[in-house]
């Protein structure tokens, strides 16, 4: 049996980690307790996030954001989350980071927060050698009004470091195209796009989020293992999926690795890559999930030096960073 630590020097890109959904629960609970603000159940016994089922975890992921609530608390934020990666391997990091959560949509605040994030991501990729980069994402279930605000606030700041807009949350609320506005100013503003879509939803709110959204790379996306039309069209299309296998089995869409699709889905020549979501909900890290992949399928160096490559070329960086972490 291989180790995560066995893989924990192999250099590795993540294309999907949620900002606060990467906030260590320790961290979490020392700003609680710096602020003296009582985050109730949102912990079990061992100091684990304790959540139900998906839309329990979106509450206590919402619950813990109760304690961020400055540009600095941001600041310390994006330092634990990038030591957490670089200890597990990863070079490049993009994260999805919220208006809703840094000032409440308002662009004057959100700026604020955005220079804060990029100080301590600068500090973290002189002192750590991990770059990042930002994904502006709404969240669906916050509805397309309150999208349409966080896509402004996405276009004003668009440049070298927010290099993407996507969209998080809960899958069944709404439909793709209300939030093609927002996708289609994202766009103008020179963001590329992703969605999530087939976590929740089935092959038809993938199709919907390529169609209505316009979008280059897919978050998760495994759904589509259901219909071969749509996972060859994904292939043919050279569609990237940002696949999080642990976020998926921890969640109960699959009972365990070896039942997850991705191999599948890769054998037949879609473009997968591998992420971990919010490791810390999922007791995972990148390290943990290239064992599992290898455990449940052989995945070797070759096989993870392709993935990386599939990385490298999706990622929403300029090709100067890309000739960098090559
Ligand atoms: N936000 C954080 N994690 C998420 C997930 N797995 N799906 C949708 N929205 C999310
Ligand atoms: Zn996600």
């Amino acid at each position: 049996m291989t180790e995560a630590a066995d893989f924990a020097a192999f250099p590795k890109l993540e294309l999907h980690l949620h900002h606060e959904g990467a906030a260590p629960p320790e961290f979490i609970r020392r700003l609680a307790g710096e602020k003296k603000v009582d985050l109730g159940g949102i912990f079990d016994e061992q100091g684990h996030y304790a959540y139900e089922d998906f839309w329990h975890f979106l509450k206590v992921y919402e619950a813990a954001t109760e304690v961020l609530k400055t540009p600095e608390d941001y600041a310390r934020l994006t330092t634990a989350v990038l030591e957490e990666s670089a200890a597990s391997g990863v070079i490049y990091t993009e994260t999805f980071l919220s208006p809703d959560f840094c000032g409440g949509r308002d662009l004057g605040a959100w700026k604020e927060y955005l220079h804060a994030i990029r100080e301590a991501a600068d500090r973290a990729e002189r002192d750590l050698g991990i770059t990042m980069r930002g994904i502006i994402t709404c969240i669906r279930h916050f509805g397309p009004d309150k999208a349409r605000e966080t896509a402004r606030c996405a276009a004003e700041t668009a440049g070298d470091w927010i290099t993407g807009f996507g969209i998080a949350g809960d899958e069944k609320a709404g439909k793709p195209k209300d939030f093609a506005w927002s996708f289609d100013m994202c766009r103008e503003a020179g963001l590329q796009l992703t969605a999530h879509a087939g976590e929740w939803g089935g092959p038809q709110s993938i199709k919907d989020a390529l169609d209505d959204l316009k979008v280059s790379r897919i978050g998760h996306g495994v759904r589509a293992i259901e219909d071969l039309e749509l996972v060859d069209r994904l292939a043919e299309e050279g569609i990237i999926l940002e696949v999080c296998p642990g976020s998926n089995v921890a969640l109960g869409i699959y009972p365990n690795t070896r039942c997850h699709p991705i191999e599948m889905l890769r054998e037949r020549g879609v473009k997968v890559t591998v992420s971990t979501d919010d490791p810390p909900f999922f007791h995972s890290t990148m390290a943990k999930e290239y064992e599992a992949l290898h455990n449940a399928f052989g995945w070797d160096e070759e096989v993870f030096g392709q993935i990386t490559q599939t990385a490298l070329e999706a990622a929403f960086c300029d090709a100067a960073t890309k000739e960098k972490l090559a």
